[in-house]
């Protein structure tokens, strides 16, 4: 069969060079597509803005109203605030195999949030709120990381998920809406 790369490089080892990087590209396509599907990962799509310098004066990201409330239909609503240097509150605890909604929103520079072994990840940009829904497939603690650099408290900027046995009486936290 002709090379369909004859016609615009006539070096063999050249075309065969081509080919290399092509199919390396194709592969490497390819295997982020395989993991965004088998991952279940999406790109979060909730565009929502909200005054980052205000929000203590709204009412939904109050620091009386941050947390775990449960919904009508069973799923759990989290309501929490990136600042510099945690999230707030501090622990979560959600029952696994539960539907939650994280609604975050910056109370000052951009911060982001990943939940290793789960396919929690969202950037939470001040002046949005950020809102992802998942469930938690397996049960037990998970750091709550921020990955995006917002100042020298980086590194120590983290909380805790705890993911209960869905069996198991939630302990702390549960606010009833
Ligand atoms: Cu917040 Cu890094």
């Amino acid at each position: 069969m002709q090379d369909p790369l004859r016609h615009i490089c006539d070096d063999e080892l050249e075309r065969r060079w081509i080919w290399i990087s092509l199919v390396m590209a194709f592969v490497a396509g390819s295997l982020l597509g395989v993991y965004a599907v088998s991952g279940n990962l999406h790109p979060p799509s909730n565009v929502e803005s909200i005054d980052s310098s205000r929000l203590h004066l709204t009412e939904e990201f109050a620091e009386d109203n941050l947390g775990v409330k449960e919904n009508a239909d069973g799923s759990l609503t989290v309501t929490m605030v990136a600042a510099r240097y945690g999230f707030f509150p501090p622990v979560i605890e959600v029952p696994a195999d539960t539907m939650v909604t994280f609604r975050i929103a910056s109370a000052d520079v951009l911060h982001g949030v990943h939940v290793p072994n789960t396919n929690m990840s969202t950037m939470i940009v001040p002046g949005y709120v950020s809102e992802v829904t998942t469930a938690f497939p397996a049960a037990g603690k998970y750091a709550f990381l921020c990955n995006e650099y917002c100042g020298l408290g980086h590194d120590s900027m983290w909380s805790r998920l705890i993911v209960v046995p869905r069996s198991a009486q939630m302990s702390t936290g549960g606010q009833q809406s």
